[in-house]
């Protein structure tokens, strides 16, 4: 059966946010737009309604779900203490695309969690998902938009033909604004520790005098057998069928020529790169990345979905340096080329 669908692209139509929202309260699931990606939302209170979210994406059921709320008594109904460090990062981050892992109350369902005792919270500022929230008046848990190991949903075009039929409504508000997923961290003894990079950076959490620590698995490659901090650290993510090659210079001459020099040695090559290199690459095959890396992040996930289809036997993707925005870029984009990496110096 196909799946309900409101297109809120031109408004946020409030009749259809409240029928999703008697969805969730029903124990359905409601795909809908956040600012980072688009998440498959269902009561987080409701054991039944959370395990379809695991059945609709395939998802592996030792991987947590992070909880949506819209206020901070929602907060306080779920979690057993709310730190100094965690209110400061309250205070200046929410709403917005942070997750905070915190002790979790025992009202929390065990599969939302996947048996932690911690549970990841966060309040989106995406309109429609605060709205939802609201009129559902339920914490509502949701990952990422699509089938698990692929790239999320930053549009429903990319993300419809796996997820029909799989919810139960579809809330389509056109593109996200930010297109990489939240910032996930945990405070231990007094230090931030990112265990998945964002839009929220280490420089706009160090800027308010925290220390902040990056975990090493995020630019590393992960044994099964390694004790991580974030389940999600473990699992094959947003890699395309294709072969894929990530490379990056602090030099832009030099990235040119390596990158030139792969298409010479593969021939049958697919580039994604900038704007302002494209015309620089010795193939016909290129996809525009954007230029700044807020553009690259918008367009990453979109465009990992489409590289299969030009049937190459390569795909050769550009880097970025490793800070602000660009950590949480190159996190997903290691992963794609499953750690496929070139670093010219
Ligand atoms: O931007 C986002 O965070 C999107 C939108 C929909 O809000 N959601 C999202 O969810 O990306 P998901 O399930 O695709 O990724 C959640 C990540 C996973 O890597 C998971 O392992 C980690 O957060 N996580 C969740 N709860 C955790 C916990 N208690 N401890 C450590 N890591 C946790
Ligand atoms: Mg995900």
């Amino acid at each position: 059966m196909k799946s309900k669908y409101a297109d809120l692209k031109e408004n946020n139509n409030l009749d259809k946010i409240e029928e999703a929202a008697q969805f969730i309260k029903e124990g359905k699931l409601v795909l809908f737009p956040t600012e980072t990606v688009y998440g498959i939302g269902a009561n987080a209170l409701d054991t039944n309604a959370v395990s379809k979210i695991f059945k609709a994406k395939g998802r592996a059921s030792d991987n947590p779900l992070i909880v949506h709320i819209c206020n901070t008594q929602m907060l306080e109904r779920l979690v057993l203490e709310i730190g100094e460090i965690e209110k400061t990062l309250i205070e200046n981050f929410w709403p917005g695309p942070l997750t905070i892992i915190f002790n979790r109350k025992s009202c929390i369902p065990n599969n939302v969690t996947a048996g932690l005792e911690t549970v990841g919270i966060r309040m989106p500022s995406n309109k429609i998902a605060r709205k939802l929230i609201e009129l559902s008046n339920l914490p509502i848990a949701a990952p990422s938009a699509n089938i698990s190991g692929k790239p999320s949903g930053t549009k429903i075009e990319d993300i419809i033909d796996e997820l029909d039929g799989k919810v139960d409504y579809i809330l389509d508000a056109g593109m996200v604004d930010i297109g990489v997923e939240s910032t996930v961290i945990r405070v231990v003894e007094n230090k931030v520790h990112i265990l998945r990079p964002g839009k929220i950076t280490k420089e706009d959490i160090e800027s308010l005098g925290i220390p902040v620590i990056i975990e090493k698995q995020i630019m590393e490659e992960c044994k099964s057998h390694e004790k991580v901090m974030s389940p999600g650290m473990k699992y094959r993510h947003y890699a395309p069928n294709t072969k894929c090659l990530l490379v990056y210079s602090h030099d832009n001459n030099k990235l040119v020529d390596k990158i030139n020099e792969e298409i010479e040695l593969e021939k049958n090559v697919l580039v994604l790169g900038k704007t302002s290199n494209l015309n620089k690459y010795k193939t016909q095959n290129k996809l525009d990345m954007g230029e700044s890396l807020e553009d690259i992040s918008k367009n990453i996930f979109t465009l990992l979905r489409k590289v299969d289809k030009y049937k190459v036997k390569l795909v050769i993707i550009e880097g970025v340096k490793k800070e602000g925005l660009g950590l949480a870029i190159m996190n997903r984009l290691i992963r794609a080329c499953e750690h496929n990496y070139i670093e010219v110096n």
